[in-house]
């Protein structure tokens, strides 16, 4: 991938013709110390991780793997909200292409339900690495996936580079501000946003919030409930 347009990342850029897994060199470079928004990125990544254990796969050439090093100046105690403001970030630089994206609870970026980008963050010392995959200029997915991508959406072929410059400006601008910021524009952009859901206890309650560190506020009959682990709550009925 050619990266002539991203200025502002100059010196905070590895790119790969192919890598096993962002997340995994980004993690190592989180360690060597490199600086807040150093982006590990990859036209093709042959071991992918997704959330608990699963894979990630991404079409070469086609799909944006890129894990981002951050150092929030956020209390450790505020650091649950970088889910969601990576989430948001994503979220809001596909509005620029004209989509209507939601957030699925804590990161996943969904058009009309369908799933467009999943993001994994892992905690390496005092840094945190975002790894986002996101789909761009891929034209068919297995049918069980139930995925989509920006080119699908837009019928057009989108820059993946300018993809990476929107995320990372934006990721980085949210990272600079408040969670309560972040709370509020998520909030908007919420799939479910005060649906009725079903919690892993069986337990059953409306979406109404987020808790003080990001996680999901559900309101059962008698009491509230936060949830802080993704995949926590599906949709009732
Ligand atoms: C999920 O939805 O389960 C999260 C998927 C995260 C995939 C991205 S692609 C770039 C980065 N490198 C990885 O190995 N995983 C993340």
């Amino acid at each position: 991938m050619e990266l002539h347009i991203l200025a502002g990342l100059r010196g905070r850029i590895e790119w790969h013709d192919t890598l096993g897994s962002t997340n995994d060199r980004a993690r190592e470079l989180a360690i060597q110390g490199v600086p807040n928004g150093f982006v590990v990125g990859t036209d093709a990544q042959t071991a992918g991780r997704g959330r608990k254990g699963s894979t990630w796969l991404s079409e070469p050439g086609n799909g944006l793997a890129m894990s981002i090093v951050v150092r929030p100046s956020w209390p450790l105690e505020r650091w649950g909200w970088i889910s969601l403001t990576a989430g948001l970030a994503v979220a809001e630089t596909l509005t620029e292409w004209g989509l209507a994206p939601k957030i699925k609870w804590p990161n996943d970026v969904l058009i009309e339900g369908r799933k467009i980008c999943g993001i994994l963050i892992e905690t390496v010392g005092t840094a945190a690495v975002i790894g986002i995959g996101i789909n761009v200029n891929e034209r068919e997915f297995p049918p069980d996936l139930n995925a989509t991508s920006l080119g699908l959406e837009t019928g057009e072929i989108c820059s993946r580079e300018s993809v990476l410059g929107e995320v990372w400006t934006r990721l980085l601008e949210r990272l600079e501000g408040e969670p309560e910021v972040v709370a509020e524009r998520a909030w908007e952009l919420l799939a479910w946003r005060g649906e009725e859901v079903v919690m892993a206890s069986g337990q059953q309650g409306r979406i109404r919030g987020f808790g003080e560190n990001g996680e999901l506020t559900i309101e059962t009959e008698d009491k509230l409930v936060r949830i802080a682990e993704a995949d926590g709550v599906r949709l009732r009925g």
